[in-house]
């Protein structure tokens, strides 16, 4: 059980460091391993994404990653950027299926932006592709070009998706949905998109082998609007890489609380690389605030999808949500009447209460 363990940039170290202390806690006999991505190792060597750990990697059963990125990285050539490595790891270990849960915890209800009746006992799954649409797409570019007699610059990205991308991440959330509510939503933009289309009909053609879920279509516009406005008529919902990076962004901010929602992205053998939804935070890297609940919750989904340990799963969320209840709160979903704590109380806590 080899564990690839990639802290990132920003505040990655100190929110991996407590969930590695979680892992070892449990002592379950993981061999971890650390490496460099993101802006780190641009720094280290010059690539975000180094053959050592793109070894590291392959050679792992599950890569847990706190996050790249930071303002210094900015100005760098579009193949060194910190976000190059992400989705350069997803890509080579072919991490198609990202499952993305936005769960509403109720000690955190005043946290939401939204109405607490609108979203009490929210529990939704996005079920992200990652490794198709438009973000791989060819061609791309900036290139300049003669239009109307005159020499411009024009920027192009293909949107693209075959039938049997459509399928494999359609099925992984067909299976999810089996396993929740038995409600799967598959959100595109057919009205505009031949790409879409396709996606509407793969998913329809799929549907056959799963008639004990209920499947419904929505296009992403009215998504976006129904995730604001009624989000707990979602169970499951499929869509594209790009819908799927927006519509998940909006959906973990229903929450209120983007510092508790971690994040699985798998290939078809229950390899999967996990991270907290969350960014790399610059503003408060190195000052020992940040919330690693995110990144103890991915360690968590790690237990329970790649290598099947459902009960020591459930013991970190418990240990989680028995924290939560003890009212230890990091700056993020700090409010009066709760004890406000640092990340490395809130990995003590977490530790005491497993
Ligand atoms: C995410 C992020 C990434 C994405 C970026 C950092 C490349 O926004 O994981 O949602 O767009 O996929
Ligand atoms: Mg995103």
């Amino acid at each position: 059980m080899k564990i690839c363990i990639l802290p990132g940039d920003g505040i990655g170290p100190e929110i991996m460091a407590e969930a590695v202390r979680v892992l070892r806690m449990l002592d379950l006999g993981f061999e971890m391993e650390e490496g460099l991505l993101g802006g780190c190792a641009v720094d280290a060597t010059g690539d975000p994404y180094p053959l050592a750990t793109q070894q590291l990697a392959q050679d792992a059963d599950a890569v847990l990653l706190g996050a790249v990125g930071g303002p210094q990285w900015d100005r760098l050539a579009r193949e060194q950027r910190p976000e190059r490595g992400l989705l350069g790891i997803r890509k080579h270990l072919g991490l198609f299926a990202n499952l993305r849960p936005a769960i509403l915890y109720p000690e955190l209800a005043n946290a939401s932006t939204l109405k607490s009746e609108v979203v009490a006992g929210l529990d939704i799954l996005i079920v992200r592709e990652l490794t198709g649409d438009i973000y791989f797409g060819q061609p791309r570019g900036i290139e300049v070009r003669e239009l109307a007699g005159r020499q411009e610059r024009v920027g192009f990205n293909t949107m693209h998706y075959s039938e049997s991308e459509i399928r494999r991440i359609v099925r992984v959330a067909f299976e999810a949905a089996r396993q929740r509510r038995r409600k799967l939503c598959s959100v595109d933009k057919m009205n505009v998109l031949e790409t879409t289309q396709l996606w509407r009909d793969v998913a329809e053609e799929t549907a056959n082998e799963y008639p004990d879920v209920e499947l419904s279509h929505m296009l992403v516009d009215n998504a976006a609007m129904q995730l604001v406005r009624n989000p707990k008529q979602f169970d499951v919902i499929v869509t594209g890489n790009m819908f799927g990076d927006i519509l998940s962004d909006e959906a973990s901010m229903l929450t209120g609380s983007i510092g508790m929602l971690p994040s699985a992205s798998l290939d078809a053998n229950r390899k999967g690389l996990y991270e907290p939804c969350h960014g790399s935070a610059p503003d408060i890297a190195g000052q020992g605030v940040a919330n690693p609940l995110a990144t103890i919750l991915s360690a968590a989904m790690m237990l329970r999808y790649t290598f099947a340990l459902e009960s020591s799963a459930q013991r970190v969320e418990q240990a989680v949500k028995t924290v939560l209840a003890q009212g230890y709160r990091t700056a993020d979903i700090h409010e009066p009447g709760t004890r406000k704590v640092g990340t490395r109380e809130m990995g003590d806590a977490v530790l005491a209460a497993l």
